[in-house]
């Protein structure tokens, strides 16, 4: 009977994988990872049932979804990484929010693809995935086990799903945003709604660009300032800017969120940070709080408002309890 089972369910994975190669041009796809990064199934995200039904969900435990941002790729560095650390790190489904077609600029080149596809794009991917988590609430998955994670515009897309969820009575228990970003969500042009406290019972931010890719204002439950000392902050490490528009080396800040994130949830407690009301408090005196967290899995979901903390340029990025020393104080 269970080999029957198992049959069937190879079966259907391969008509998945089928349907997932033949229909690359249409929207977007739930991936469900088992083990290694080549063993998938994959659902279209208006069809969600399958993965419920699957294997590949083990009800027991947690379930991270993550997704990438604007002209991110299913193969590309963040969710390669992001996915390699998670199918290691093992006791939780790792499913990938794949929109890559509907995260493309497009012809229209950078600015114009980002503001009129990517970003609206963002809106109606994070909406759909809100409807699917909703049609896997009804088979049963329980979303307090739903951990979502987005970097760059896949951080708003997440904030989206949370949004749709809560409008209609369900939440997921956290969001994890990597360094959001900041175009048309916050300013004058802010558009669109960003992802904020509001979207999950737990939403956690790290800053890593903040003003530039990034969102500069502390929206989450709790909001990680790495290296933050002001405006036009860089990370340690990362080259001078300005830079060559969406180069690595451009991007280079923005990225160190999911770099910063994936070492402290590999290992625990490499990245801790200290809580203060706004940088400068935190420049002049680190001390002041004794208030601290860990970044990562590890953290304090009853952890409120603004923490920080300082790196190494190079991995490994954690400095333990140095790291709540700012690099930089204030004298007054
Ligand atoms: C955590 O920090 C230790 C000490 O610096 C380092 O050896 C280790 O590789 C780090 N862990 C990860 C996952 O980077
Ligand atoms: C921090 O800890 C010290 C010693 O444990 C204590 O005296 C001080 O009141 C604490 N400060 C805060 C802000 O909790």
């Amino acid at each position: 009977m269970n080999k029957m089972c198992d049959l069937q369910i190879k079966k259907l994975w391969i008509i998945f994988m089928l349907l997932g190669t033949l229909q690359r041009t249409q929207a977007a796809w739930l991936r469900c990872y088992k083990d290694s990064l080549t063993e998938y199934m994959v659902t279209p995200l208006e069809y969600p049932l399958p993965i419920a039904h699957s294997s590949c969900l083990d009800r027991s435990q947690p379930t991270v979804i993550y997704t990438f941002g604007y002209q991110g790729k299913v193969a590309g560095p963040a969710t390669t990484a992001v996915l390699t650390a998670y199918i290691a790190k093992r006791k939780r489904n790792v499913i990938l929010l794949d929109w890559e077609e509907e995260a493309k600029s497009g012809l229209l080149g950078l600015q114009l693809g980002y503001a009129t596809s990517a970003a609206p794009n963002a809106k109606k991917i994070g909406y759909a995935l809100g409807r699917a988590l909703h049609t896997l609430s009804g088979a049963g998955v329980d979303l307090n086990t739903i951990h979502l994670m987005g970097h760059s515009l896949g951080a708003h897309v997440m904030g989206y799903a949370g949004r749709w969820l809560r409008e209609r009575g369900k939440i997921v228990s956290r969001i994890t945003g990597l360094d959001p970003a900041r175009a048309l969500f916050e300013g004058t042009f802010g558009f669109f709604k960003q992802l904020d406290r509001t979207c999950a019972l737990f939403v956690d931010i790290i800053h890593t660009d903040a003003g530039n890719y990034g969102t500069s204002k502390s929206t989450g439950t709790v909001d990680i300032w790495p290296n933050y000392y002001g405006p036009k902050s860089q990370q340690p490490g990362c080259p001078r800017k300005p830079q060559e528009t969406f180069s690595r080396a451009d991007l280079c800040d923005h990225d160190r969120s999911w770099q910063y994130f994936i070492e402290a949830m590999l290992s625990g407690t490499n990245i801790s940070a200290v809580y203060a009301d706004n940088y400068r408090d935190w420049m002049h005196d680190y001390s002041r709080s004794n208030i601290t967290i860990y970044m990562g899995d590890l953290i304090n979901t009853r952890a409120r408002g603004n923490f920080f903390c300082s790196t190494n340029a190079q991995p490994p990025f954690g400095k333990g309890s140095e790291g709540l020393k700012p690099d930089y104080v204030i004298i007054s």
